[in-house]
Order: C-alpha cells, then sequence, then structure tokens
C-alpha cells in the first residue's frame, strides 16, 4: 500500500506532486505529506487524514522545481501527522518516502539512536531517512542510498530527495512497484505510472535491486553493486476518459452502472468471441489446442472480491470443461508449501495486478515450475508482467476501493477460459453456441438489472440501521453473497456475512432476527427450491427476507418481504446480475449512513503488503 510520486525539471513541483497524490490516494489514506527541495533545503508538509488536510497546511505556491510525495496506509506507528511521510533525516538533508515494510528496522533504529540521531516517528520507514543522511557524511548521494539500501531488509518503494541536491530524486525498488516517468526535460517516479500518465506516457518500470537516479534532463539504473543497468523505455497505452464521476455523486456508483461497458470489454467488444465455433479466441493465453488439452486441473489464486470472482470461475469450469477447478485464498496458499503439479494450470486473479499475497503464491507457483497466467486488469501491472501470458479483463480504471466492474468482467474472464478450455474437451459444439448467446446477451441484462436501483434504495432506507446482515446462496450464488456481504461491510460498516444455504442449520440461523434481514439469493436450477426452503426457515423465525432471482416463481411472494427480479440467464452468469443489487444495496445503506463511499475506513484500493 501507500502511494509515491517524485518530480524534477522545470515546472513547478508542488501542484504536480498534489496532482500525482490525487491520483494515487486510492492506495492509501490515513494521511499525506509532500517534501520540496529548494537549494539548501527540503521543506516537508505532513497530515494525518485524507489530502484536502494536507492541502489545508500547503502554501499557495513554491518555486520549488523537484519534490516527493507520499500517501499512507499504515502498517508501523499509528495514524498521526508526525507519522506520516516523507521523513526528514535529523539534520534535515534528506527526505524519505516509503512503501513497504522494512523487517530488520528495530535493530538499526537502536543502532542509530546510540550513535545520538533523533528519531521523530513511531515508523519503520524513516530509519531509510536517517541511514541515508549517516552514509552522506562521507559518500555522494547515489552511494549513500546504495549503502543504506544494503543494511535493510524487507520490502520497499522509496524515493529520497536531498536539500543539497535539489534537482536529484533517487528510486528503489524492492517488492513494491515503482515506475519512472520519462518527460522532455524532466523527469517523474511514481507506485503507479497513471500519476504521471497525463504528463508523459515513457515509462520505465523498476525490477527489484533497481536504483534509479533521476535528474530532469537525465535518468539512469544502477544496481545495488552501482553497476549501470540496460533498461528500455516502453509507452503506456493512452488514457481513458474515465478518470472523474460524471453525473455521480461518487465513484462506487459511476463503476456500478458502467458494468454493461466492462463486460462489454471483457468480451472483446465481441472479439474474444468465435459464434460459428461456440468457443472464445483469447490471444493472451499463449497456449496451443495441445497445451489447453493437457491441462488436469485449474486453480484459480486471488484474494477479496476476486477470490470470490475465482470461486464461481472455478464452478465454471467445472460445469463447461469438466477438469477439476478451485479456488485458493493466494495468502493461505502461499504459506501451505503447496504441492504444485505440472499438468495444472494455475490462474491468478487481480484487478490490480499488484496485490502483494497473489504475486506472492504466483512466485511460489513458478518457483516450484508450475504454469501461471493471469485475469487481471491493470495492463503492465506486476502480476500482469509476472505472468507473462493471461486474459486482460479491460474493465477500465476502478477508483472506487470497493470493486465492482472489475468482479462481473473478472467473472466473464473466467468464464471464456472456461469456454475455450471446454470446448476443446467436452463442451459440444451446440453447447459452446449458447454459451456465446447468452454471454454476449450479458450486457443488455445487466443493463436491465440496475433498473433496481429505486427499489433497492428503499430497501437501504428501511434497514440501513440494522446490526447485521445475512446473505445465502447455493452453488454459484454462494461466492456472489460472500461478494454481497463483503461489499456491505467494507462500504457501509454494517456487520455482514454470506454463508452457502445449506450451512444455515449448521449455526448461522441462530443470528436469525426481526431486525436482521437476510438477502437469499436464487438462480432457476437445481438449487432453486432449496434455497427457498431456506427463506421459509428465516421466515419463520420473523427474520425480513429479500429474495434476489433469476426467476419470477409465484412461491417467491410467500416466502419473500420483497423480491427482486434480474433478466433470467445461464445459472452459472446469475451472479454477474444477482451482484447488481447487492451493489446497489451496500451504497445506498453507506450513503443512508453517510460513509465516505470510495474510501473506507482502514482500506486501500491495492494491498501491496503482506
Ligand atoms: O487488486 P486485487 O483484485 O488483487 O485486490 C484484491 C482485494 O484486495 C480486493 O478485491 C478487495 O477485497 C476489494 N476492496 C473488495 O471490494
Amino acid at each position: 500500500m501507500c502511494g509515491i510520486i517524485g518530480y524534477t525539471g522545470p515546472r513547478k513541483a508542488l501542484p504536480l506532486l498534489l496532482q500525482g497524490l490525487h491520483l494515487l490516494e486510492y492506495r492509501g489514506y490515513d494521511s499525506a505529506g509532500i517534501a520540496l527541495a529548494t537549494e539548501g533545503s527540503l521543506r516537508v508538509f505532513k497530515k494525518e487524514g485524507k489530502l484536502e488536510n494536507l492541502e489545508a497546511v500547503l502554501p499557495a505556491s513554491s518555486a520549488a522545481k523537484s519534490g516527493i510525495g507520499h500517501t499512507r496506509w499504515a502498517t508501523h506507528g499509528v495514524v498521526s501527522d508526525k507519522n506520516a511521510h516523507p521523513h526528514l533525516g535529523s539534520k534535515g538533508r534528506v527526505a524519505v518516502a516509503h512503501n513497504g515494510i522494512l523487517d530488520n528496522w528495530a535493530e538499526i533504529r537502536k543502532e542509530l539512536e546510540s550513535e545520538g540521531v533523533e528519531f521523530t516517528s513511531e515508523t519503520d520507514s524513516e530509519v531509510i531517512a536517517q541511514l541515508v543522511e549517516r552514509e552522506l557524511e562521507t559518500r555522494k548521494p547515489t552511494e549513500a542510498v546504495i549503502a543504506a539500501l544494503k543494511r535493510i531488509s524487507g520490502t520497499y518503494g522509496i524515493a529520497v530527495a536531498f536539500a543539497d541536491k535539489p534537482g536529484l530524486i533517487i528510486g528503489a525498488r524492492n517488492g513494491s512497484p515503482l515506475a519512472i516517468g520519462i518527460g522532455d526535460g524532466e523527469a517523474f517516479l511514481a507506485s503507479d505510472p497513471s500519476a504521471f500518465a497525463s504528463h508523459t506516457r515513457k515509462a520505465v518500470f523498476l525490477q527489484d535491486g533497481d536504483i534509479a537516479v533521476l535528474q530532469a534532463k537525465s535518468w539512469e539504473i544502477r544496481n545495488l553493486r552501482g553497476e549501470l543497468s540496460d533498461r528500455e523505455a516502453e509507452t503506456l497505452p493512452a488514457r481513458t476518459a474515465e478518470g472523474d464521476k460524471g453525473i455521480h455523486p461518487d465513484f462506487f456508483l459511476k463503476e456500478t452502472f458502467e458494468q454493461p461497458q466492462a463486460v462489454a470489454r471483457a468480451l472483446g467488444n465481441g472479439g474474444r468471441l468465435v459464434k460459428d465455433l461456440g468457443t472464445a479466441k483469447l490471444g493472451g493465453l499463449d497456449m496451443s489446442p495441445r497445451d489447453i488439452q493437457g491441462i488436469r486441473e485449474i486453480v484459480f489464486v486471488a484474494m477479496g472480491t476476486a477470490l470470490h470472482a475465482a470461486l464461481i470461475g472455478a464452478r465454471i469450469v467445472e460445469a463447461w470443461a469438466r477438469i477439476p477447478s478451485r479456488a485458493e485464498d493466494a495468502s493461505e496458499l502461499r504459506s501451505a508449501n503447496p504441492i504444485v503439479n505440472k499438468d495444472t494450470l494455475y490462474v491468478a486473479v487481480s484487478q490490480s495486478g499488484e496485490t502483494a499475497d497473489t504475486l506472492a503464491a504466483v512466485r511460489e507457483i513458478q518457483m516450484k515450475g508450475g504454469r501461471t497466467i493471469g485475469i487481471v486488469n491493470g495492463v503492465g501491472s506486476t502480476l500482469a508482467r509476472l505472468c507473462g501470458s493471461g486474459i486482460y479483463v479491460h474493465a477500465g480504471p476502478e477508483h472506487s476501493v470497493a470493486a465492482t466492474k472489475s468482479w462481473s468482467a473478472q467473472i466473464v474472464c473466467s468464464a471464456l477460459l472456461a469456454l475455450a478450455v471446454g470446448r476443446s474437451r467436452y463442451l459440444s459444439l451446440g453447447d459452446g453456441r449458447r454459451v456465446v448467446e447468452e454471454l454476449e446477451a450479458l450486457p443488455g441484462k445487466i443493463e436491465q438489472a440496475l433498473a433496481l436501483k429505486s427499489r433497492v434504495d428503499d430497501l437501504a432506507r428501511r434497514w440501513s440501521r440494522s446490526t447485521s446482515t445475512l446473505f445465502l446462496g447455493r452453488g454459484v450464488l454462494y461466492p456472489a453473497a460472500l461478494e454481497g456481504a463483503l461489499k456491505l461491510k467494507e462500504i457501509s460498516y454494517v456487520h455482514a456475512e454470506g454463508f452457502a444455504g445449506g450451512a444455515l442449520k449448521h449455526g448461522p440461523l441462530a443470528l436469525v432476527s426481526p431486525e436482521v434481514p437476510t438477502f437469499a439469493l436464487l438462480a432457476d436450477g437445481e438449487t432453486f427450491d432449496r434455497t427457498l426452503s431456506n427463506m421459509s426457515e428465516v421466515r419463520a423465525r420473523k427474520g425480513p427476507v429479500v429474495a434476489v432471482t433469476n426467476r419470477d416463481d409465484p412461491r417467491l411472494a410467500d416466502a419473500a418481504d420483497e423480491v427482486l427480479v434480474v433478466p433470467p440467464s445461464l445459472e452459472v452468469l446469475a451472479p454477474v446480475l444477482e451482484s447488481i443489487p447487492l451493489q446497489l444495496y451496500a451504497r445506498a445503506v453507506a450513503s443512508e449512513l453517510g460513509r465516505d463511499v470510495d474510501r473506507p475506513r482502514n482500506l486501500a484500493k491495492s494491498v501491496t503488503t503482506e
């Protein structure tokens, strides 16, 4: 987590750094800060809380032509002004912004304190500033940074600014993403290139062990031995015009309403579907039909919403391709010393492509010789690069911390994978063509599901003060229930739980009361009647029930207080449609309760630390 921005060039640095911080705020918003370098001094401004707080203490203008900025998601040290980055060395000669976690910071701090260095924060990061400053006594800036980095272990992306060399910014990466942007007589450094993409599309993505030395008109990359590394700049894809909220009050609602377009893009606007063969064409997979036939198992790895999408993906693979498939929590898989089979295809699913746990799981699998592909939204992200092949989700930039459009597009991409693999094995031409038709129809059906908004808003007015909310579903709708609960708790802070309908009587039924609404997800198919029974069981205990269904069955009126009907679809695609009212409900409850919908407390969009 945490976002870093740096600038050096002929322009005033302050507005550029601030703009970068706004674009990086999704990475954390516990505090923010800026260090401006002018001849002989570093001026640091930092403030707890969201960027507005920092803006209130910044000077109206500054002549500084270089500087660094940071937006924090706290790990070591409470959320406070003094723990905000950038951190100054005690002599004020160096400022450092850090993203990552240091392992040996406590012992280094003790050592420096014994030498008389005075620390001003509780963070692990401050040791980097103090170490660099100590090394500067005897070394030039680049050597001082290298010497300091050789002392530390842990993960870092850092930006360093120097009082005595105001045009110089040094960056370094080990485990936390960092890219440099090369402009015309100016250079940028950022955790995510979107922070400078409106100024330059020429970028170099740092690799672990890289030290980037930036001046306005020059840049170079060295390794930890100080040797120059050869690196080519690449051109970033053209930016999409999705950076503002448009008519919507928040990004969450905007992105919820963008799902028809996001899903259409995930389908390649039809280009990924081959109608006459009833299959999917996925150029990025980089697998021959023979490779595909050799797959004996598909294991998805992901976290959070992406994990819920992956759980659905695994069920679709089993349904269409008849290959054993499962989805694993990436953080658990990584630490479980996984048995990696060469005939297994591992699919990492991620919106950002920067989630530390997912990256660590992929590295573990690759280290054991496993084949990995990505289903990734972040073009050029660390995960996309690490996997090298896969399916880009193309949902477009997602700004709200809570995932919406990436979720539906990830399910669709998993379905495309299942279709391609299925057709090369057991799925018939007729069934493949039916799937293609259903996928093509999905954007229009999502549009219809979005029309439920005003009814959902009424429900939120009725139940926003509930102490808890339950979500239940069976089969593919079980992960959709988990996602419904995650969305609600994430943005409204109302306690919510999702569980499988079959589990109801094994414990969760005790939670049912007149104050606790239950959302029951049903789809036309084998599990419909059993979920209907679950609803009766809840109602018999006076629990209010909302049925979300793709089949308008007359029995629902007796078993539910409210029935929200989405268009009919294949059962395995019902989670995409039935999640729409759940996303709208979470957003409506959050807004009823006055929450910051796009930036929920304690969270960040990309979880880049394990
Ligand atoms: O970027 P990723 O898809 O890898 O992120 C995974 C989770 O951190 C993410 O889905 C998180 O759970 C969302 N905030 C949920 O809305």
